[in-house]
């Protein structure tokens, strides 16, 4: 059976889903996106996804759609429409719609382009490369100044990530000019200090607000983690005790090597892992 889209307002069969050539997403990138996970059928964190779409939205100056209100029954009826029980993912974006092409913003009545699809996933995967710890190489952080907006202008992110698979590595890790980590290709990025302290870049333009993050911050302390929001080196990770990505369909995800380093003896760290049951149990 075939998957289904939803192209602004109406529900099609994958292979028919299109959107006008003189989209502004397609010229020009001009719109965001957010990803919902799903996991037992059920999207996770929903209210924090909705709540970064809606601070992206308002860093490009763009309108929701449809009331946010109204997206939650989208989610709902995607995931139906599907047929997705178990694991998964939810993609929605939002362009600034279809107009002549002028770089200059079109008119405010211009129909923004709004569509959702999804797909299941298999999770099982994912506790398998968890369960080994995954291996990550370090790229030159070249990317836009507004990072905390979830635009779907991701070439570096793309570039970087593609390195990495090259290199038989599963994240590429930005560091700034500074030799300063800031985050993952597509996540999070976390370590485990000789002390024991949770370390993670702090929220600002320089990173995307990771939904897992925020989830990760408060189980952390509520396990009693002595957690920092800090900025910290390549070469203070490479010396960590343990290091671990986050992401909506990663979840916790232990990192064992990065640049061809191990991380303290190169198998995943305890906290790392716990964190995983801890963030897993409470979907
Ligand atoms: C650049 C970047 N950082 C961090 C994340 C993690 O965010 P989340 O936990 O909301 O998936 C993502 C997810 O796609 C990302 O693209």
């Amino acid at each position: 059976m075939s998957r289904i889209a939803y192209v602004n307002g109406s529900y099609v069969p994958l292979a028919y889903a299109r959107v006008h050539v003189e989209d502004r997403g397609f010229q020009f990138s001009d719109g965001v996106y957010e990803v919902f996970p799903v996991y037992g059928g059920r999207v996770a964190n929903m209210p924090w996804h909705l709540e970064r779409l809606g601070n992206s939205l308002t860093g490009l100056q763009l309108a929701w759609p449809v009331s946010p209100a109204v997206i939650p029954a989208l989610l709902r009826q995607m995931l139906i429409r599907n047929r997705i029980t178990g694991g998964g993912m939810i993609y929605v974006q939002i362009t600034r719609g279809a107009s002549p092409r002028n770089h200059v913003f079109p008119s405010r009545d211009l129909k923004p382009t709004f569509v959702i699809t999804a797909r299941p996933l298999d999770m099982t995967i994912r506790d398998i490369q968890a369960a080994k710890g995954v291996r990550v190489i370090s790229v030159t952080d070249n990317r836009w100044s507004r990072r905390d907006i979830k635009s779907v202008s991701l070439l570096p992110n793309l570039l970087a990530k593609q390195k990495a698979m090259e290199a038989g590595a599963f994240e590429a890790l930005f560091v700034d000019g500074q030799s300063m980590v800031t985050e993952c290709a597509a996540s999070t990025f976390w370590i485990v200090t000789e002390e024991g302290e949770l370390w993670t870049h702090p929220l600002g333009p320089e990173i995307l607000p990771g939904v897992t993050r925020r989830a990760v911050l408060t189980l952390a302390r509520e396990m009693g983690l002595r957690v920092e929001e800090r900025v910290f080196s390549l070469e203070q990770a490479i010396a960590a005790r343990e290091a671990f990505l986050t992401s909506a369909t990663n979840f916790v995800m232990p990192i064992v090597e990065i640049d061809g380093h191990f991380i303290a003896d190169g198998v995943p760290g305890p906290v790392s892992m716990r964190l995983r049951r801890a963030y897993i149990d409470k979907l």
